[in-house]
């Protein structure tokens, strides 16, 4: 087992001109699993555009609605998936393939996106490749952006070296295998990384997922949705010391996060006994504090699979990776352990198109496709994990059936 992890992942990187033919491959990717409707398009595995229309509709409500959600999806795809041919300066019927997120999400958001990229998929002629949207976060840090300078994304979030995979603030290249943690408003995870289609969770939250916590934890403080990044401004000017929240106590690399949230909940309502406007006064402490823990809780997991498996590139993935806390305890704990670190630009963090696409790419040059018959899944088995039983291979040359 330990022989068939140590390979060098380059072999799996996109190449330029690796499309098969005379011309260049051109991959359409489509996301549509929650509230961020989004497409993009690659030629040769290079990122020509990303275009993501985001959905305000639910801030009013603290969360994310899924019956407004695949309504503002309905609105948003067919311009969106324009605005990102458009940019990337291409006519659709030179897409060679179209990667659409087929789960897991909410079922009426996905298949919005699924849909969609079937009844493209069958106009034109051309194979359609579906995408676990957690690879997609994954493989989010083989995301190469094509950079001319008429580019609609150049100039975009430039806070970072550029390096040839994006997140890697040394220029070095990230390859097989690698840890990821990835942390979403669904997810926990700690992925073993083989290959681009090989990936293993070792360990997950047995409960909330850490954006889950940290967006209840927001809410209880009366904050706006997703707390996360108003958690993470606030955090900036607190003190991480200024409050204990309790911190659980589960074996292995699994996580479990509602704990936290009770406590939180439980030390806000004794607090503002004594001072009805306690958040008021304490909220960029509050912040800081809850920050620190679940970063804490993620990174003490994170380093014990890291030693136990001998594994030192170490990445994240996810909307979680935007938090400034998780970034620094990224560049601590490389420090202390030497670990080469992959850390996602902010765009490709929560959910985009790009990753969809780029995912759809490593499928595509391995001729793995669905028919036109894959339906959406809400929820994926551990156990299918990798390869959906649902979705069989197809033959590059089949062309989709018509009539699902
Ligand atoms: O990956 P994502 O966009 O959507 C899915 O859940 O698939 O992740 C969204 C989560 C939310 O819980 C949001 O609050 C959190 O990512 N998030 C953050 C930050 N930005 C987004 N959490 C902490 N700090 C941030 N800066």
């Amino acid at each position: 087992m330990k022989e068939k992890l140590i390979h060098d992942g380059s072999e799996a990187l996109p190449q330029r001109g690796s499309g098969e033919g005379a011309g260049p491959t051109f991959i359409l990717g489509i996301e549509s699993s929650c509230d961020d409707t989004s497409a993009a398009v690659l030629r040769d595995g290079f990122l020509l555009s990303n275009v993501t229309a985001s959905q305000a509709v639910h801030e009013a409500y603290g969360g994310v609605v899924p019956e407004l959600a695949s309504r503002a999806h309905q609105q948003n795809i067919v311009p969106v998936v324009d605005a990102a041919l458009k940019q990337a300066g291409i006519e659709r019927e030179q897409l060679s393939a179209i990667a659409f997120t087929r789960g897991p999400g909410l079922l009426g958001s996905l298949l919005v996106g699924v849909s969609f990229a079937k009844g493209l998929a069958a106009s034109l002629g051309i194979p359609m490749i579906d995408v676990n949207h957690l690879h997609g976060h994954v493989l989010a840090h083989f995301i190469r952006e094509e950079t001319p300078s008429d580019s609609p994304l150049k100039g975009e979030d430039t806070g970072q070296k550029v390096s040839p995979l994006r997140g890697d603030l040394e220029g070095s290249v990230l390859s097989f295998p690698f840890l990821c943690l990835l942390v979403s408003g669904g997810n926990s995870q700690i992925v073993l990384v083989k290959s681009y289609k090989d990936m293993e969770i070792i360990g997950q939250t047995i409960d909330d997922a850490a954006g889950e916590a940290i967006d209840k934890c927001s809410k209880v403080m009366g904050l706006g949705y997703p707390g996360g990044p108003i958690i993470d401004k606030l955090a900036r000017q607190g003190n991480p010391d200024a409050f204990t929240f309790s911190k659980p106590i589960i074996p292995g690399y699994d996580y479990s996060c509602s704990g936290l949230k009770t406590s939180f909940l439980y030390n806000l309502r004794y607090w503002i006994k004594d001072d009805p406007d306690f958040i008021e006064h304490h909220k960029e402490d509050l912040a800081a504090s809850l920050e620190k823990t679940i970063v804490d809780i993620l990174m003490k997991k994170l380093r014990l699979a890291a030693r136990d498996l001998k594994i030192r590139q170490v990445a994240v993935a996810g909307g979680v990776s935007a938090n400034t806390g998780l970034r620094n305890a990224f560049h601590d704990y490389a420090r202390r352990y030497g670990w080469k670190i992959f850390i996602p630009r902010f765009s490709y963090t929560t959910d985009n198109a790009a990753m969809i696409a780029i995912a759809g790419y490593f499928k595509y040059l391995d001729k793995d496709f669905c028919p036109m018959s894959a339906p959406a899944y809400s929820r994926i088995a551990e156990d299918t994990w990798k390869h959906p039983a649902a979705c069989q291979k197809s033959r590059r040359d089949e062309r989709p059936q018509t009539g699902v």
